[in-house]
C-alpha cells in the first residue's frame, strides 16, 4: 500500500518532534512540554502508524522506550527486562483490561479477581540488586534491558538499606521501585535554588531522575530523595511469598520502604473505589503521582498472563487527568475585585486540564506576571490540581511570537477610570474608586447575596451585574427595594422567576448578626471572624461602639482587622446603608453580649474536632468554638458532648457513634452556636 507524501511527512515530523522531547527530557533532563502534550504527539504517531504499517521504521520512537543511557555511567544489563505499564483513562478502558484477565484466564464474567493496588509513583525507576543482604548495585531502568550503573548514587539514598533485615531473603534478590522527591523537599529544593539564582526542577520526577545522573555522589546526597519499592525482579536462592501483596508485605519486614497507600481491592468495582480514593487525597499525599496502578495478586494467575510486547498483561496504570496543560494565552485583562484588588487574568484557548475545561487562569498580581513575563500570544503551561484555581505555571520561550509586549499594570481602572494605587510594600494594587467604581459595587453586592452571607437564592451574578451597569443597584439596601414588575421586564427573568426572587429577597430578611456582619464585606473579616465578632458582642449597637482596643480582645482579630471594622463603622455612608437594611425589615436575634467565653452558648459543652471541615481549619474550628464558650479535647470520651466531624474522619468517627455522641457538621456547629 503506497502512502502519500502528506501522510509521510506527518510521521515524520512527529518523531522529530518526538525525538527532540525525548532529548530535552531524558539527556538534558530539562523537558519543553508537560508530559499530556508527549504523551498526545506518542499516541498521534502510534495512530498513524497503526493505520499506515508501511511507515514503521525501526528508529521510530515508538520502536523503543526511552533513550540512549549518557556514557559517562556504566552499563546495566538487566536479566529481566524492566517493563512498561499500559493505561486507562477511563473506567470502560479499565473494564476492557478486566475482561481481557478474565477472558484469557478463562474464568467467568462474575469472578472477582483479586487486585494488589498502588499509587503510580512520579518519580524514576530503580533496580536494587542485593547478594546476601548487602546491596551490591543500583541500576536506572534505561530502555527496560540496559539500564545505567548508578550504585554510589542509590547508596547515598537513606530509604535504601545498605544491608536487609533478617536472614530469610534470597541469596540473589533484585528489589525494583521508584526513586522520588517528596513534594515538601521538591519546594524547599526549589526556594533555595530560586534564592541563590539557581536552576530550579521543573516537576517532582525530573527532580528525581535528574538527581539519580549526578556523577559526583554527593550532589545527589544533598537531595531530598525517597523510594519504595513495588515489585521484585530476579530472586534466587531462596523463598517468596505467592502473592504479588504479600512480597510488598515481605520486602517492607527486610527493611525496604513500600508505599503506605497500597492496597488490595476485588474485581473492578474495588479499584474504581481505590482509584476515586486515592484521587481524592491526592493533592494531600506528600508525593506526587499521576494514576494508580492494579496488578493481578497470584503470581501464579500473572504467570499464566505473560506478557505483551513491553507491559505486561496483569497490571494496568488507570492515570488521573493531567494537571499540566499547553495553551495559548489570547488577552492579559486586569478584573477589579470587591476590596479594589486590581488581578492580572490570562483568558486562554479553552483546554481540558486537571478534569475541567479552563479558559481563564490567574497571574494572581503585576509582580508575579512580570516575573513569568506572560504575553499576549504566549503559549504557556497552565496547572490545576485538585480545586485550586488554575495558574499560569510557566511560558515557554521558545514558542513566543515575534514582536510581544511586556503587558503593563494600567494606570487607571479598567471599570470606572478611577486612579490605581499601589501601597508601599503591598503586592496588591487597588483601584481608588471605592463603591464609585460599578466593578467594586458588583462584587460588594454578590458578596452579600452569597450563600454564607444573607444567601439569596436565585441572584445571579449576571443580575447583579445587569442591575448594576443600569445604576438600579448602588447599594445592598436597594435590593429590597426591588420590584416584582421592574424585575419581570429584565433579560432572561420571566414573571415566575421574579416571583420567586422576590420571595427569596423576603426570606434572607431573617438572618443572624453573624451571617450579617459577614455579608457587610468588611476587609479582613471572614466567616469565622464575623461569627467570634457577633458572639462576643450579641447586639450590633456594641459593635458599632466597639473601640480598637476592645476589638483586639476577640481572639481572631488583630490589629489590622480591629482598625479595618473601626474604620467601616467611621463613615458616615455605611451607618446609612445599614440603617435603610434595617427600615426595609433586615433582622436578626440580637443577645446580651458574652464578653467573657464563660458565658457563651457553648459553654460548659465539650468538643472533638475530627477530619477536614469544608472552610475551617482545626485550629479555627477550636478558635470558634472556644470563643463560644466550649471546651476541645483529643479524645472521645463518655464526658465529650459533641464530635466535630469533616471529610476522611476515622476512628473518632466510630468510637462516637459506638459512645452514642452526637456528630456535627460545619454548619450545624454553627448554627449551634448563632441560635
Ligand atoms: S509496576 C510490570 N508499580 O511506572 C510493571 N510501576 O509505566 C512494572 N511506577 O517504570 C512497573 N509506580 O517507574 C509499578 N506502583 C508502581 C509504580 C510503577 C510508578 C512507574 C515505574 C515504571 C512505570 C511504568
Amino acid at each position: 500500500m503506497s502512502v502519500s507524501d502528506a501522510i509521510s511527512n506527518k510521521a515524520r515530523m512527529l518523531r522529530n518532534q518526538i525525538r527532540h522531547h525525548n532529548y530535552q527530557y531524558h539527556a538534558l533532563d530539562d523537558p519543553e512540554v508537560p508530559d499530556a502534550e508527549y504523551d498526545r504527539l506518542m499516541r498521534e504517531l502510534l495512530a498513524l502508524e497503526e493505520e499506515y504499517p508501511v511507515l514503521i521504521s525501526p528508529d521510530s520512537p515508538t520502536q523503543r522506550v526511552g533513550d540512549t543511557p549518557i556514557s559517562a555511567f556504566g552499563t546495566v544489563q538487566h536479566e529481566l527486562p524492566m517493563l512498561s505499564l499500559g493505561n486507562a483513562f477511563t473506567a470502560d478502558e479499565l473494564q476492557e483490561f478486566h475482561r481481557r484477565v478474565l477472558d484469557r484466564l478463562e474464568l467467568d464474567d462474575d469472578v472477582d479477581l483479586t487486585y494488589a493496588a498502588e499509587p503510580k509513583l512520579d518519580g524514576a525507576a530503580v533496580s536494587l540488586l542485593y547478594e546476601d543482604g548487602v546491596l551490591v548495585r543500583g541500576a536506572t531502568r534505561g530502555d527496560g534491558t540496559t539500564g545505567e550503573d548508578i550504585t554510589h548514587n542509590v547508596r547515598t539514598i537513606e530509604a535504601i538499606p545498605l544491608k536487609l533485615l533478617g536472614s530469610d531473603y534470597p541469596a540473589r534478590l533484585e528489589v525494583r521501585g521508584e526513586v522520588f522527591m517528596p513534594k515538601a523537599g521538591f519546594d524547599a529544593y526549589n526556594d533555595k535554588a530560586r534564592a541563590a539564582g539557581e536552576k530550579t526542577f521543573v516537576n517532582p520526577r525530573n527532580a528525581a531522575a535528574g538527581s539519580l545522573r549526578q556523577l559526583d555522589p554527593k550532589l545527589t546526597a544533598e537531595r531530598p530523595l525517597d523510594m519504595y519499592a513495588y515489585s521484585v525482579g530476579i530472586a534466587r536462592g531462596g523463598h517468596l511469598p505467592s502473592g504479588h501483596s504479600e512480597i510488598i508485605d515481605q520486602l517492607q519486614e527486610w527493611g525496604i520502604k513500600v508505599c503506605p497507600e497500597r492496597s488490595v481491592v476485588n474485581g473492578v468495582n474495588g479499584c474504581l473505589k481505590y482509584y476515586k480514593d486515592i484521587g481524592a487525597r491526592r493533592d494531600r499525599l506528600s508525593y506526587e503521582i499521576d494514576g494508580v496502578v492494579y496488578k493481578v495478586d497470584s503470581l501464579e494467575l500473572q504467570k499464566e498472563l505473560g506478557f505483551v510486547s513491553r507491559a505486561p498483561r496483569w497490571a494496568i496504570a488507570h492515570k488521573y487527568p493531567a494537571q499540566e496543560e499547553l495553551t495559548e494565552v489570547e488577552a492579559v485583562e486586569f478584573q477589579v475585585g470587591r476590596t479594589g484588588a486590581v488581578t492580572p487574568v490570562a483568558r486562554l484557548k479553552p483546554v481540558f486540564v486537571g478534569g475541567v475545561t479552563v479558559s481563564n487562569a490567574t497571574l494572581h498580581n503585576i509582580d508575579e506576571l512580570h516575573r513569568k513575563d506572560v504575553r499576549v500570544g504566549d503559549t504557556v503551561i497552565v496547572r490545576r490540581a485538585g480545586d485550586v484555581i488554575p495558574e499560569v505555571a510557566r511560558v515557554i520561550l521558545d514558542r513566543r511570537p515575534q514582536r510581544t509586549r511586556r503587558v503593563q499594570l494600567p494606570k487607571t481602572c479598567p471599570v470606572c477610570d478611577s486612579r490605581v494605587a499601589r501601597e508601599a510594600g503591598e503586592t496588591v494594587a487597588r483601584c481608588t474608586g471605592g463603591l464609585f467604581c460599578a466593578a467594586q459595587r458588583a462584587e460588594a453586592l454578590k458578596h452579600f447575596v452569597s450563600r454564607r452571607a444573607l444567601d439569596i437564592e436565585g441572584f445571579g451574578a449576571k443580575l447583579i451585574e445587569q442591575l448594576v451597569a443600569t445604576d438600579r443597584l448602588k447599594t445592598p439596601a436597594d435590593i429590597f427595594q426591588l420590584t416584582r414588575e421592574e424585575l419581570s421586564e429584565l433579560e432572561r427573568m420571566g414573571e415566575k422567576s421574579a416571583d420567586k426572587l422576590i420571595r427569596s429577597i423576603d426570606a434572607s430578611k431573617s438572618t443572624t448578626l453573624a451571617r450579617f456582619l459577614f455579608a457587610l464585606g468588611i476587609r479582613e473579616v471572614g466567616e469565622t471572624t464575623a461569627a467570634g465578632i457577633a458572639v462576643h458582642y450579641g447586639k450590633l449597637a456594641n459593635v458599632v461602639a466597639a473601640t480598637e482596643e476592645e476589638l483586639l480582645g476577640i481572639t481572631d482579630v488583630g490589629p489590622v482587622v480591629a482598625a479595618r471594622i473601626k474604620a467601616f463603622f467611621g463613615e458616615e455612608h455605611n451607618l446609612d446603608v445599614i440603617s435603610r437594611l434595617r427600615d426595609y425589615g433586615v433582622n436578626w436575634p440580637e443577645s446580651e453580649p458574652v464578653l467573657d467565653a464563660e458565658n457563651g452558648p457553648l459553654s460548659g459543652k465539650i468538643f472533638v474536632i475530627t477530619g477536614t471541615l469544608p472552610t475551617l481549619t482545626r485550629d479555627e474550628a477550636k478558635d470558634f468554638i472556644q470563643d463560644a464558650g466550649g471546651k476541645v479535647t483529643g479524645t472521645v470520651s463518655r464526658k465529650t458532648d459533641f464530635l466535630v466531624a469533616g471529610e476522611s474522619a476515622g476512628s473518632k468517627l466510630s468510637k462516637a457513634e459506638k459512645l452514642n455522641v452526637s456528630v456535627l457538621d460545619e454548619a450545624a456547629l454553627r448554627t449551634l452556636v448563632s441560635s
